[in-house]
């Protein structure tokens, strides 16, 4: 049984870092195992300038330990209001690598989102010229869609339309969560690739609603059944170009989970590396470990790979990590797949 495993310094290619406390908690779990980050935009209020992308950078590299050596690469939020020359001179200054579209209401901080693909398609073109991705947050708002359907849904009544109409736009399905969402990223063209979370690699709905209602399970695009977990974790495993590793880590405060009206998030990037080292190896997949983590990712936006590398071993004892980080305004609980766990990175 292999115990022993060096990949090339993994990244992490959608994050949520917040700002202020939240920020300078849990910015550097991230800095100390990956080499690069795709930092999400949603703050109150969004990142929606190169001006205001320049400020977070340097908020975020101000908040990093010396000793690690992070990148931050920086999103723009869209908003129907976006300037497609703001776009254009962020992207050609450096200060952006990509731009984020959250539909208006589709989750946390998503309000100034975008209220239909109509408003932004001159921003998209633009994106489109200069080989600029386009995140998506890839649910419609519906209420008359069933929130386990909001994904498959919206590929095809929005994402399919925007990518027939513009084939030139580099577009990522962030977390993906279902069979819909691979499939069409696989039959996608190399303009197409999707992110996958560690938690939707672990846990399907029967994890958070059988035997009780688990809160920090809650995240969206929320987890599906069973099917839809071992869809992704094909997927994952696969080693295909296109699928690679994007947290989606969003810690909240847990009182604000563990309420009557919880918040969408998990934060889990203390055990990142510890769930997909065991869910590539019960894949019998150790071998794509790398290029989920390490390869894909920065071939797919233009990047060399780290130079870095990092070691992974598995130890006969379960690796421990926190259950918890504390920021100045609370506790943020951290993502436990139920499982014990025996990687860790050394
Ligand atoms: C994220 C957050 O809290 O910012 N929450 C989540 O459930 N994933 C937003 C997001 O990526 O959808
Ligand atoms: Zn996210």
């Amino acid at each position: 049984m292999v115990d022993t495993l060096t990949i090339r310094q993994p990244d992490d290619w959608h994050i949520h870092f917040r700002d202020g406390e939240m920020l300078k908690a849990v910015v550097n779990d991230t800095a100390s195992q990956f080499g690069r980050g795709i930092i999400m935009p949603n703050l109150v209020p969004p990142v929606v300038t190169g001006a205001d992308a320049a400020a977070y950078r340097e908020r975020i590299t101000a908040a990093i330990q010396p000793e690690h050596q992070f990148t931050p690469l920086m999103t723009l939020y869209l908003t129907d209001n976006t300037d497609p020359a703001d776009v254009k001179d962020a992207a050609d200054q450096g200060i952006i690598h990509a731009v984020k579209l959250y539909p208006a209401g589709a989750t946390t901080n998503s309000q100034s989102g975008v209220t239909s693909i109509n408003n932004v398609m001159s921003v998209l073109e633009v994106m489109a010229d200069i080989n600029l991705p386009l995140c998506v947050h890839g649910e419609v708002t519906s209420p008359d869609i069933d929130i386990f359907d909001r994904e498959a849904v919206f590929l095809e009544t929005q994402l399919q339309p925007l990518q027939q109409a513009l084939p030139e736009l580099k577009v990522i399905l962030e977390h993906v969560t279902t069979a819909d969402g691979v499939n069409y990223v696989r039959d996608g063209s190399y303009n197409t690739a999707a992110t996958i979370t560690p938690h939707h690699l672990m846990i399907n709905r029967n994890h958070m609603l059988v035997g009780g209602i688990r809160p920090h399970y809650y995240c969206l695009p929320i987890v599906k059944r069973a099917t839809h977990q071992q869809a992704l974790r094909d997927a994952a495993t696969s080693g295909h170009e296109r699928f690679f590793l994007g947290t989606d880590s969003a810690p909240h405060l847990t009182h604000t989970k563990e309420t009557s009206c919880g918040c969408a998030g998990v934060y889990n990037t203390p055990n990142t590396l510890s769930c997909l080292a065991q869910v590539f190896e019960e894949e019998n997949a150790l071998e794509h470990l790398e290029a989920f983590c390490s390869l894909n990712g920065p071939t797919w936006y233009g990047l060399p790979p780290n130079e870095n590398t990092t070691t992974l071993t598995r130890r006969s004892t379960p690796t421990e990590y926190p259950a918890s980080i504390t920021t100045p305004d609370g506790t943020v609980t951290v993502f436990d797949p139920g499982v014990d766990l025996y990687w860790a990175a050394v």
